[in-house]
Parts: C-alpha cells; sequence; structure tokens
C-alpha cells in the first residue's frame, strides 16, 4: 500500500563531478519497486533533474515560507519546483540547528511547499540527551504536533525520523527503538489525520545508514524507506541500500 522511498540527501556537496553518479545509479539500479529521490544543493538542482529523467525523482533541501520577495540567498518552493524538484526536505536537524529553525517555521515551509505543489519530506528526531532523559517519544510528539500543517495528506507529505545522535556519527539505534518511534509516528498521524492518511504516509528512517546495516533496517514494521546522507553520495553505496529496500 506504501510505496518505498530510499531518499539521497547530498547536504552541502556536490558539484558537476557528481552527476556521474545518477548515470550511474540510474544504469545500476533500475528498482521498479522503489522510489528514489535525490536532493542534491540548489545549485546542481536542475542538472540532476536532467540528468535523472523519470528514473529519480529531485528535492531541494529548505524553501523559504514566502513565494518570493525581498530575501537574499533564500530559494522559494515555486522556484525548486522551476528547477524540476517534486520534493523539499523541511525541518532537517541541521536546518533546525545551524538557521535556529523551529516547528512553526517548519511548519511555514511545509505549507509554502504543498502550496507549490512539492511534497515536504518533515524532518524530525532527538538528541542525545533527550534519548537519555527518556523523551524521545514526548519530543518527537512535539515536533510532529507542530511541525505538520493541517490538511496534509500522503501524497504532499513524507515523515522522516532521524535522531540527531544518529547522523554522520555510524551510531544507529537498536532496531527495536527504531520500531518503537515509527510506530509512534504512525499511531500520531492516524489520531490527527484519521487512518487514511494516518497509513498511507511514508515514514524513513534516516542516520548512519549504509549498505551493511540497510537490511535490518528495512525489516522494521513502519520503516518505509530511508532518508541517506553521506552513503547516498556515490552510486556504489546508494545503489545497494536501494536493493536492500527492494528486497525488503
Ligand atoms: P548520514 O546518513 O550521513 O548519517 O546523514 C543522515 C541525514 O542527515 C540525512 O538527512
Amino acid at each position: 500500500m506504501r510505496r518505498k522511498l530510499a531518499a539521497g540527501n547530498w547536504k552541502m556537496n556536490g558539484t558537476g563531478d557528481n552527476l556521474a553518479q545518477i548515470a550511474a545509479l540510474t544504469a545500476a539500479h533500475p528498482a521498479p519497486g522503489v522510489d528514489i529521490l535525490i536532493c542534491p544543493p540548489a545549485t546542481l538542482l536542475s542538472r540532476v533533474s536532467d540528468a535523472a529523467g523519470n528514473a529519480i525523482a529531485t528535492g531541494g533541501q529548505d524553501c523559504h515560507a514566502a513565494g518570493s520577495g525581498a530575501h537574499t540567498g533564500d530559494i522559494s518552493a515555486a522556484m525548486l519546483k522551476d528547477a524540476g524538484a517534486t520534493h523539499v526536505i523541511l525541518g532537517h536537524s541541521e536546518r533546525r540547528e545551524d538557521h535556529g529553525e523551529n516547528d512553526q517555521d517548519v511548519r511555514d515551509k511545509a505549507n509554502a511547499a504543498i502550496d507549490a505543489g512539492l511534497t515536504a519530506v518533515i524532518c524530525v528526531g532527538e538528541s542525545l540527551a533527550e534519548r537519555e532523559a527518556a523523551n524521545t517519544l514526548a519530543i518527537i510528539g512535539g515536533q510532529l504536533a507542530g511541525s505538520i500543517p493541517d490538511g496534509v495528506t500522503a501524497q504532499n507529505m513524507v515523515i522522516a525520523y532521524e535522531p540527531i545522535w544518529a547522523i554522520g556519527t555510524g551510531k544507529i539505534p537498536t532496531l527495536d527503538q527504531i520500531g518503537e518511534v515509527h510506530d509512534f509516528i504512525r499511531t500520531a498521524l492516524e489520531k490527527r489525520f484519521g487512518p487514511g492518511v494516518g497509513r498511507s504516509t511514508r515514514i524513513l528512517y534516516g542516520g548512519s545508514v549504509k549498505p551493511s546495516n540497510a537490511e535490518g533496517i528495512f525489516a522494521v514494521s513502519n520503516v518505509d524507506g530511508a532518508l541517506v546522507g553521506g552513503a547516498s553520495l556515490k552510486a556504489e553505496d546508494f545503489g545497494p541500500i536501494i536493493t536492500a529496500l527492494e528486497n525488503a
């Protein structure tokens, strides 16, 4: 019922040299059972979109909440769409931390993205201190309530659970911990948006997903795919992750 989604977040990495990875990915891993999404830096968006064709969707990594105006350095959702994007990552912990984005900012951006016809990939996740204080579910619940706009659908929203302490560290939660949070997110979505949207919305896990741990993560209930950082930069790493998702 939910199509699996392998999403790559290139963060602030990549120039024209990296376009070869898109060709390699397309050639080596057709993966008909998996949707593939690459979110390159904005400077590469149109070139990645052209290189990816229909096989791979592309997305931005952030957008402004306004449609246009005097916001030097910012990019609107409509601009992302114009450059070929169908998705945009919003509320990534690096945006929340580096740019002080709070749940309301993420909600405003998600509304702008959806209004422009994009799918908002909304990120939530706890810090290590919050996990150690046994506050994980309370934090995730608050972020979901604050960051997701009303009236979303399973087509224009994807949720990514990314524990902050697992990003770029090589550490991942236990599979039980991942399952606990994903089940919690599923229930929260069902309660707020009803069973239709709640059961159809895709929930991704992100944080140190590698070819070596992907199979285990994808076997966890309510994990519908991954949001992959470092390992999405090279087709030789991202390809096996996509294959693991296809086979899950
Ligand atoms: P890593 O896969 O590099 O840990 O990054 C995860 C992430 O932040 C994806 O958005």
